[in-house]
């Protein structure tokens, strides 16, 4: 094969033969095919997209890039989850512990944050001595003695994905559904869950902005799963405002053992509980809401939080970070708070040092928003809307601006505010 006569067939809206399909990725893996080919190539795909048939393969062929881990000698079924990406969204740590109560075991490989989206590795990472690392052989110890790990992926798994999705970050190709799609399911499958329910973001802070989009991503991506054997759901949840009332590394934690407390904002609490709810099911032990909402309230999700956190060197007692320096954004007049962006919270968040412009970049541990009101309640002119956290005061005017355009203040409340789980 030649890389451009690939190029050409997609640039001419044409359909990828397995073949070729295969052959681009191994060979870009392998740096046979140069990065501006591939950068064209995705290009192309952005434009003129693919069918189900191209993206299954063009996700096999990325699973085969790398190994695939299996966890069909544990003793209890396995569920993960997978969220598109948020503001704020915090679900996974206090999910993976809840749902390990009732007997299923979690392998949340996971990332880190890039842009304005948070990653829960560097969430994790703010709580002294917790170490993301795991070799393949402590991941499933800990499946098996504690029952959830969240961990870094290593690096065998997909390869071909890490490269193109740095490529993408770097080309304007990350909003393709069919190269999100295989990315997210190409890790998924090689990570090798039995069960996945995938938590697929609409509105300013997610990748789709629209719900038309959010589905067709979360179709394509359900029927990936589905075809490879992994038992895949979606719910479609609203990202227009950011999740809780903490954006940022350990603010969000903190918020997090809230929650594991049984306490915490209602988004934060009823969202864990739906997706905790749906992956039971997945892995066939079907368990009813209110027994999941009790394992939040007396403590068990709390005890599995604090032996998953130790069994990674983390000191589950220790003081979390603070930012040196603090400034508030105040209600400018009488009202209700009617909007609060998430995408603009995001980026204060990311400006304040709570994300990092390159991968290379180190993140502020207490850096961060908080959130006081949220959409819908009445403020009064000069109360405290959000508290804006860094250590470095130098990042406070840029933030405080797209803090200050998060917020939306109008005399009359809107019509009904979005559901929080749009859709299943
Ligand atoms: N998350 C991923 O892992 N890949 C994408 O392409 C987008 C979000």
């Amino acid at each position: 094969f030649d890389a451009v006569d690939v190029i050409r067939v997609k640039r001419d809206g044409g359909t990828l033969s397995p073949e070729q399909i295969d052959w681009v990725i191994d060979a870009y893996t392998r740096g046979a095919v140069a990065e501006e080919q591939m950068a064209a190539l995705n290009m192309a795909i952005l434009l003129n997209g693919m069918d189900r048939g191209e993206i299954a393969r063009w996700t096999a062929a990325m699973i085969a890039s790398g190994e695939r881990m299996d966890f069909s000698s544990l003793s209890r079924p396995t569920s993960d989850k997978h969220s598109t990406g948020g503001v704020g969204d915090k679900i996974t740590l206090p999910l993976a512990p809840l749902v390990a109560v009732f007997g299923v075991a979690v392998p949340q490989l996971s990332g880190r944050g890039l842009g304005h989206t948070g990653g829960t590795l560097d969430k994790l990472e703010s709580i002294p001595g917790w170490r993301a690392a795991l070799t393949n052989d402590e991941m499933m110890a800990q499946l098996e003695n504690v029952g959830a790990v969240i961990c870094q992926a290593g690096s065998g798994l997909a390869p071909a994905d890490r490269k193109l999705y740095a490529l993408r970050d770097v080309t304007g190709t990350v909003e393709a559904i069919p190269l999100i799609a295989s990315s997210i399911m190409s890790k998924k499958i090689a990570e090798g869950t039995g069960a996945l329910v995938l938590d697929v973001k609409v509105g300013s802070g997610a990748f789709m902005k629209d719900e038309v989009a959010a589905r067709e991503l979360a179709r394509t991506m359900v029927d990936l799963g589905t075809d490879a054997g992994v038992r895949t759901v979606a719910l479609i949840t609203n990202m227009s405002t950011p999740l809780g009332l903490t954006a940022g590394n350990a603010l969000e934690v903190r918020e997090s053992v809230e929650v594991l407390s049984g306490g915490g904002p209602q988004d934060v609490v009823d969202l864990t509980v739906a997706l905790a709810v749906e992956m039971l099911a997945g892995a066939g032990r079907p368990t009813a809401e209110d027994e999941v909402r009790s394992a939040l309230s007396d403590g068990r999700a709390m005890d599995v939080w604090r032996a998953m956190i130790t069994a990674q060197g983390g000191d589950v007692d220790a003081v979390l970070p603070v930012a040196v320096e603090q400034e508030h954004v105040v209600a400018e007049r009488d009202g209700i708070l009617t909007g609060l962006d998430a995408l603009d919270v995001g980026i204060a968040a990311w400006r304040l040092g709570a994300g990092r412009a390159r991968k290379e970049d180190p993140v502020q541990a207490g850096a961060g928003v908080e959130i006081h009101v949220k959409p819908g309640e009445r403020v009064v002119a000069g109360q405290p809307l959000l508290t804006l956290h860094t250590d470095t005061p130098e990042r406070f005017a840029r933030a405080l601006e797209s803090a200050r355009s998060a917020v939306t203040i109008e005399d009359a409340a809107p019509a009904a505010p979005r559901d929080l789980v749009i859709t299943r």
